[in-house]
């Protein structure tokens, strides 16, 4: 019943403001309907307007075939003067992966190894354990766990726990073996032949040595695509060169070698894309790459980190443009995401549905 009093004008106008009209190309907020099936390249799609997350995922898919349709252009200006086949610009967009070490520690080794191994990126920045874990597991396997297991009592037992991964000591014992021969032998040559190693060139040499095409440095070495790791003695591996230091004293690993050939990467790059996984050394070393070009065309950023602490890993791609890391004209983006859920859909819709369409096409021509 009306009771005859009028409704506040204030607060009908501040429930009932009247829009601008906004513009007609806005897409309009839809998620998949199970309806017409499970259709998951479909449902992959609908991410795009379905918000949040969501649509910041179907943005890093579109930034990533970006990267792909400039790198498939002709590359005309041949950098036929360089001779480090590892650094020499291969495609008309060079494209730099970074990600940290739990990625290898996790299945998205096998992502990394498919995009590694058909030359989809040319240039690798990982941290120590990005390296040593992918040896490690073609010498044993690495187990699924529970997050919640007892520290102590895995201490007691001789096992390592990566979140809910599982890392017998014996893996290390058995990484041990193999690499002290190795580093044996880069010595010998370091005396012999006045070779100077780096990170890089370490890193090659064990992928050429564990010879396994499960392992992402295999490929590397075979793809003559670089993986930088500046901080490559924390971990492991790390260890391994701190005892080798007291039996057979005077390796030297030198980084000056690395920021070049690094940098020269991202100075050659007739463009430039970025994908980087997770935070800290990796994001940074691929961004300050770029700045010697004066900033990536293309960058995509996958992490869970936030900016309110400052951080580098939670910086939003904006505050790399602000040191022109990031071209200002890009469109870069970053999902807030746990790597290991959203990359190998991102994958699947980018570099594998690339991969996987001209493979057929070459099919049907042939067949
Ligand atoms: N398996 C391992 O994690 C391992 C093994 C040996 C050595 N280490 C050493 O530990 C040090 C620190 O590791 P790091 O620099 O590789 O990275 P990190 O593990 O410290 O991670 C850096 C940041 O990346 C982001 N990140 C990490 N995992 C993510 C995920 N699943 N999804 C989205 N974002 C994620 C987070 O914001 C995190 O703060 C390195 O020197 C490394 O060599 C690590």
């Amino acid at each position: 019943m009306a009771t005859g009093e009028e409704i506040p004008s204030i607060a009908l106008d501040a429930v009932l403001k009247k829009s601008s009209s906004l513009p007609k190309d806005k897409e309009l907020v839809k998620g998949y309907d199970f309806n017409d099936g499970i259709d998951y390249d479909a449902l992959l799609r609908s991410y795009k307007t379905s918000g949040f997350q969501a649509t910041n995922f179907g943005l890093a898919v579109e930034e990533i075939n970006k990267m792909i349709a400039c790198r498939k252009k002709l590359l005309l200006n041949k950098d036929v003067l360089e001779t480090d086949p590892f650094i020499q610009r291969k495609h008309h967009c060079t494209i730099f992966l970074g990600y940290t070490s739990n990625m290898a520690s996790a299945g998205i080794r096998d992502t990394i190894r498919f995009l590694v191994q058909h030359k989809m990126v040319d240039c690798v920045v990982t941290s120590a354990g990005g390296v040593e874990e992918d040896l490690i597991k073609c010498l044993a396997p690495t187990i699924i766990g529970k997050f919640s297991l007892d520290g102590a009592t895995l201490r007691e037992s001789g096992v390592n726990r990566i979140g809910n991964l599982l890392v017998p000591n014996e893996n290390y014992c058995q990484f041990e073996n193999w690499v002290v021969p190795i580093l044996d032998e880069l010595l010998e040559e370091q005396k012999a032949k006045n070779i100077i190693w780096s990170p890089s060139k370490v890193i090659t040499r064990l992928g050429e040595k564990i010879a396994n095409p499960e392992s992402i440095c295999y490929w590397a070495a075979k793809n003559e695509i670089p993986i930088f790791s500046p901080a490559l003695t924390d971990g492991s591996l790390g260890d391994m060169i701190y005892f080798h230091s007291y039996r057979n004293p005077g390796l030297v690993i030198d980084l000056v070698q690395d920021i070049r050939r690094v940098n020269s990467i991202a100075v050659k790059a007739e463009n430039s894309g970025m994908i980087i996984i997770g935070g800290g050394v990796v994001k940074h070393h691929i961004c300050n790459s770029n700045l010697m070009r004066n900033g990536a065309d293309y960058s995509v950023y996958i992490n869970t980190a936030n900016e309110f602490d400052g951080s580098d890993s939670g910086a939003r791609p904006d505050e790399a443009v602000s040191w022109g890391k990031i071209k200002k004209t890009a469109t870069p983006v970053k999902v807030y995401a746990d790597a290991t859920l959203v990359f190998p859909l991102i994958v699947a819709q980018t570099f594998a549905a690339s991969y996987h369409e001209s493979k057929n096409h070459v099919k049907n021509e042939t067949s």
